[in-house]
């Protein structure tokens, strides 16, 4: 799951496909990164864990890392909230560059549409609520998918 901070929405990503990967009793390995290293070592944002906490999630334990070319490789799928994380991943990764593996979150829960999932970053608590929504259902579909 990778964002442009690893603060907002990407935290939130990796925890609720956590919550429903614990649930289903599935093995897979879920992690976040951003594209930029401002936040690197931090918590994610205040609102991204109380929003998340509302909703029976726990994500305070997360630590903020940059995504790093190598995982491209150790992964099997990057999830990207927007057309700027995907174009910045696919300079990170250079010739490592593997398009079958990298896609837009939200073209999970509406395919072929490219939606993003907007940056709340600079609004309010409002905005929090309505990404946790987007991701959610977007996780639903990826473990309905591949489970
Ligand atoms: P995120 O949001 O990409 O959802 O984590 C942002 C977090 C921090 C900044 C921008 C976006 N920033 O400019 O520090």
């Amino acid at each position: 799951m990778v964002c442009l901070g690893n603060i907002c929405r990407s935290p939130l990503a990796e925890g609720i496909l956590q919550d429903k990967i614990y649930k289903q009793k599935l093995n897979w390995i879920v992690d976040s990164a951003g594209t930029a290293g401002y936040h690197i070592g931090e918590a994610p944002h205040h609102l991204s864990q109380k929003v998340a906490l509302q909703n029976g999630i726990n994500i305070s334990h997360q630590k903020c890392r940059k995504f790093l070319r190598k995982d491209i490789i150790e992964f099997d799928k990057i999830y990207v909230m927007d057309e700027e994380n995907y174009a910045e991943v696919k300079s990170i990764c250079g010739n490592d560059w593997n398009e079958n593996k990298v896609d837009l979150l939200l073209n999970e829960s509406y395919p072929n549409e490219n939606r993003s999932v907007p940056d709340p970053w600079y609004g309010n608590e409002d905005g929090y609520h309505k990404v946790f929504k987007m991701i959610n259902e977007a996780c639903e579909a990826i473990i309905k998918k591949y489970k």
